[in-house]
């Protein structure tokens, strides 16, 4: 079947790069002489017919641009199935015979709902979490990174010159890979992450053999899935003579004009959610994996939970000359 016209929205939490991605598929799509329209609001935009004409000019000056001018929002009603039809009857109404749709695990879900109507879809893995199992790298991940490593190497000159310890909280409800890619960029005396959790008890060893081996001020990194900032801070000032300050970062991490390698991934990613459905393929995710692009099955791309190598948890530990 010949791809016509194809829809392209952004749905879930926002991440840097979501507009370089959209502009990627917007620019693969003409290129190809198909005719794209951005949704609004994810998958609301769908249920409710509120889309956009994209054309060339209208994703210019987008690529250095942080969140999304799609908008974005995580959508209940396109979870039942009354929600589903509404959207498949915007897709018919509009002559949309294809969806790219660029979020999270709930976006692709959302999206393979919509295959099962007939609708050609394609996803694009972007979240801040990078907790995606099917790739490697997640479009949003790296300047999320980056402007949490900016905050915390801040927070770090003030905790040295007052020999204090810092509690600071990272985005990731349910996944810890930024908070342990961060801690590891920083030199984290701890990081608690929902995937590896450590006792009060361990916690309090990591502070009392920093202290021992000279460090006068730590850092400990808690992403917002393991426990509240406030908490963490708690238990160390109860167990210890230690009076710790806490920062939460929160969305600050989501904003912020995409680093490179988040402008060159959306890119790349949103040529390829193109090619592949001019290709004839759908119910696919574009993916990194070893060093390249691939795609992988839906299904099987939401099988999975994501795993963290047990290689950052004992490389964290070396850092520290706290040992196991
Ligand atoms: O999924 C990305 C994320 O930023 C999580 O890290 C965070 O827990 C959540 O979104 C916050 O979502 P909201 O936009 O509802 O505050």
């Amino acid at each position: 079947m010949q791809i016509k016209r194809i829809g392209v929205l952004t749905s879930g939490g926002d991440a840097p790069g979501m507009n370089p991605c959209v502009r990627s598929v917007v620019r693969t799509a003409i290129y190809h002489g198909i005719e794209c329209y951005g949704i609004r609001r994810g998958w609301n935009g769908l249920i409710t017919g509120d889309v956009i004409r994209l054309d060339e000019k209208s994703v210019s000056h987008t690529i250095n641009r942080g969140g999304t001018i799609l908008y974005t929002a995580r959508s209940e009603q396109f979870m039942t199935e009354a929600g589903q039809r509404k959207a498949v009857s915007t897709c018919k109404f509009l002559g949309l015979d294809s969806i790219i749709a660029i979020g999270g695990d709930g976006t692709f879900r959302g999206a393979r709902a919509l295959s099962k109507y007939g609708i050609n879809v394609i996803g694009i893995p972007a979240t801040i979490d990078n907790d995606i199992s099917c790739t490697n790298y997640c479009i949003g991940f790296d300047t999320a990174a980056n402007t949490a490593i900016e905050c915390i190497d801040k927070l770090r000159d003030t905790m040295q010159s007052h020999e204090r310890c810092s509690v600071v909280e990272v985005m990731g409800r349910h996944a810890g890979f930024l908070a342990m890619y961060v801690g590891l960029a920083c030199g984290a005396t701890a990081v608690l992450v929902p995937e590896h959790p450590l006792s009060n008890e361990e916690l309090i060893e990591k502070i009392r053999q920093a202290r021992l081996n000279g460090f006068t001020h730590y850092m400990i990194v808690v992403a917002e899935g393991a426990a509240p900032a406030s908490e963490v801070a708690k238990v160390i000032k109860d167990a210890t003579d230690i009076d710790p300050r806490v920062t939460v970062l929160g969305h600050i991490q989501r904003g912020g004009s995409p680093t490179a390698r988040d402008r060159v991934a959306a890119t790349k990613m949103g040529y390829l959610a193109v090619e592949l459905l001019v290709a004839g393929k759908t119910n696919r995710i574009v993916c990194t994996h070893v060093g390249g692009f691939i795609d992988i099955d839906m299904d099987e791309g939401l099988a999975t939970k994501k795993s963290m190598q047990l290689m950052e948890v004992e490389v964290l530990s070396a850092m520290t000359g706290l040992g196991h």
